[in-house]
């Protein structure tokens, strides 16, 4: 015998109807009920954090919730961000991650950004301990966070710049973060042989060399290539942060 409920969800703006067993997960009524499958699962226990969505503007793991447990809920997941109000064709958190590589295999992204999302709603300025505060419940197996991180940092900055361009109010430290043209001021990656991508724009490798040449990229970092340097260093960052991250 079935024991379903009719309820109501409202997701990214939408109302929807559902018929749903009172067993039944929200993650799986938002993707399989709704076919949203942007909100990923990644372990259904509630430890990964994939399944993030906004539920009534506060993030919660939809794999812990019952779908009944929502009703009448307001939920915003990935698929809406890019008709938010402060997005302009794509949000800039969305932007951030496609910016300074905030993802790789993609897989923890929809729930990184909907954390990212209701930490910056919260506090349009965080520092970057309350940042990696705010993603502590979502994992990461490729990144080492640290891009994840400069990711919200360029959203923030992104959203205080059209705030000032608007006529808004700045971040509490008047936007400092941003560069003085009212851009995004890039992070300092320099090119390194060991770690060169291939993408000047991305790693910031030898203009002359070709990217597959791995002796070649070796003899211009050993050369003196200042950027190396500053990338041999931001590398070993990275390394103590992926400790801390989760
Ligand atoms: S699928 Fe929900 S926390 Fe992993
Ligand atoms: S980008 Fe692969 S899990 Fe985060």
């Amino acid at each position: 015998m079935t024991d379903e409920r009719e309820i109501t969800l409202t997701v990214n703006g939408t109302e929807h109807t559902v018929e749903v067993e009172p067993r039944r997960l929200l993650v799986h009524a938002i993707r399989e009920d709704l076919d949203l499958t942007g909100t990923h699962i990644g372990c259904d226990t509630g430890n990964c954090g994939a399944c993030t969505v906004l539920k009534d503007g506060e993030p919660i793991k939809s794999c812990l919730m019952f779908a009944a447990q929502a009703d009448g809920a307001e939920i915003l997941t990935v698929e809406g961000m890019e008709d938010l109000p402060e997005a302009d064709g794509i949000h800039p958190l969305q932007e951030g991650f496609r910016e300074e590589h905030g993802l790789q295999c993609g897989y923890c992204t929809p729930g990184m950004l909907m954390s990212g999302k209701a930490l910056l709603d919260e506090d349009p300025d965080p520092d970057e301990e309350t940042i990696r505060d705010a993603i502590s419940g979502n994992l990461c197996r490729c990144t080492g966070y640290q891009n994840i991180v400069r990711s919200i940092e360029y959203a923030a900055d992104e959203l205080a710049d059209r705030a000032a361009a608007d006529g808004g109010a700045v971040t509490a430290d008047g936007g400092a973060s941003a560069s003085p043209e009212g851009g995004h001021e890039p992070p300092a990656v320099g090119g390194d042989a060991d770690t060169f991508c291939g993408r000047e724009d991305c790693c910031g490798g030898p203009s002359e060399a070709d990217p597959f040449d791995r002796e070649a990229l070796l003899d211009d970092a050993e050369g003196g290539n200042g950027d190396a340097a500053v990338d041999s260093t931001d590398t070993a960052v990275d390394a103590d942060d992926r400790g801390d991250s989760v």
